[in-house]
């Protein structure tokens, strides 16, 4: 016999069943693309669709060549004397979409996605080399309303999940390129100031993305972090303005939020309000969802100058702590387990199943003319709540026989052409 051969680490298969070490099955990830569906209906979001492979110029050009995610983390590869990426978010790829085909000539656009990411990162718990988001943008609207709406949004999200009470929402105020250079250069000289005991990222990124040299997980280094030089003492006027009224939108919508004047993202494209959401409750990798604005994205990426705003939640997470901790409901389980005795009954049981198929019921057929008990059996173990069996006498008399496998009706043999309404008046 040949060798296995297994998937890439960090890359997972979604299976009709939970295993020992992934306890979502597909059919509570469909749950929740059903219910995300939901969601962005009811906020009028409009989904759109983009390659997962794109020229590797897009990224670099917007989440910034000094990223993590550019630098370390992308998957790249030369097609052809072209280089190629593999998305490793989503933002940028719909935003190179909307300039393309010119999206936002006449009217703002509020967008979702989603779908498989990549970062060719070390695999643990809620960190994977593929893994899929839903992301969310909105285009074109420079108030802080929308800022809190994208926010409040999500406080919906984990609301229907049954997850609210155990996120928390971090907020920050990055301000403007200006606000950020003149920063960036106070923080430069702080930290040269410290440069002996930095270890060997902050180092690293001491002239690369000094502001990243703040997220430090270092225990040795979180009071030289907190002491440094906060970039919301370097804010002008309207970016003061953008965030404080954003905090009173929130405030005024009842969705709590802690300040982070650390929280600094790992994309490079962001400026003014940045948000995450975060849980305790996933161990090491417990941010769920992230966004901010990107009030200059859309122009560097070739189009007209666009306010805008979004985030993408990593599903993955979303719903480790949505199987613990929330609630989702699912419907894995067919309605009708169909069952067949005697060759001469094979044709009647398919044609018996389509009829109920075309008036809505989900039905498995078990496939093959085995001992009645046996399919039986199966039948129960599905958690179908009807049968459907058809035996060459009732096949001869145009005649199916229904089981409630659940309930009180019992056990009725009716005309073929009557199985619909039985089973409708059953299920009312
Ligand atoms: P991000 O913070 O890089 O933002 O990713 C968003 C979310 O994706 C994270 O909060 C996390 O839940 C999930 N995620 C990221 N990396 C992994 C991984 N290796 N394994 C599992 N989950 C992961 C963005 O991607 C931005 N495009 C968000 C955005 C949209 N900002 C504005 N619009």
């Amino acid at each position: 016999m040949s060798s296995k051969i297994q998937a890439v680490k960090g890359m997972n298969d979604l299976l009709p069943t939970a295993q020992k070490d992934w306890p979502i099955d597909s059919a509570f990830w469909q749950a929740f693309e059903r219910e995300a569906a939901r969601w962005m209906k009811d906020y009028a979001y409009r989904f759109i669709r983009t390659p997962m492979i794109e020229p590797t110029a897009l990224f670099v050009r917007s989440i910034g060549e000094e990223t993590d995610v550019v630098g370390k983390e992308m998957y790249t590869f030369d097609d052809y004397g072209e280089s190629l990426s593999l998305r490793p978010e989503g933002t940028a790829s719909c935003l190179r979409a909307v300039v393309e085909h010119n999206l936002l000539y006449n009217a703002p656009q509020k967008l979702w996605y989603m779908g498989a990411m990549f970062r060719h990162e070390k695999p643990q718990k809620g960190r994977y080399r593929q893994f899929h988001q839903l992301g969310v943008e909105a285009l074109g609207f420079a108030g802080a309303d929308t800022d809190a709406e994208i926010i409040a949004m999500c406080a919906d999200l984990w609301q229907r999940l049954g997850i609210l009470d155990c996120v928390q929402l971090e907020l920050n105020c990055l301000g403007n390129r200006d606000e950020r250079a003149a920063h960036r250069a106070a923080l430069v000289a702080y930290l040269q100031q410290h440069e002996a005991i930095l270890d060997e990222d902050g180092k690293r990124r001491l002239h690369t993305n000094p502001l990243r040299v703040l997220d430090t997980k270092n225990p040795a280094l979180q009071d030289m972090a907190n002491n440094a030089p906060r970039l919301l003492d370097f804010l002008g006027e309207d970016s003061r303005h953008h965030y404080a009224a954003l905090k009173n939108l929130l405030n005024a919508l009842g969705i709590a939020f802690v300040e982070n004047p650390r929280l600094v993202r790992g994309l490079d494209y962001y400026n003014a309000t940045v948000f995450e959401w975060t849980t305790d409750k996933l161990g090491a990798q417990g941010t769920i969802c992230g966004g901010g604005r990107y009030d200059g994205l859309i122009e560097e990426l070739g189009g007209k100058p666009t306010p805008s705003i979004g985030f993408a939640m990593g599903i993955e997470r979303l719903l480790l702590l949505v199987h613990e901790h929330g609630c989702l409901q699912t419907d894995a389980a067919p309605e009708v387990y169909a069952m067949y005795q005697g060759d001469a009954a094979a044709a009647a049981l398919l044609q018996a199943a389509q009829s109920l198929r075309a008036a809505g019921f989900a039905v498995l057929t078990h496939g093959s003319n085995q001992k009645l008990a046996t399919q039986f059996k199966k039948a129960d173990a599905c958690g179908a709540r009807f049968g459907l069996i058809v035996g060459e006498s009732e096949a001869a008399a145009d005649e199916v026989t229904l089981k409630d496998l659940r309930g009180e009706h019992g056990q009725v043999t009716v005309p073929a052409a009557q199985a619909v309404l039985q089973l409708q008046q059953w299920k009312a």
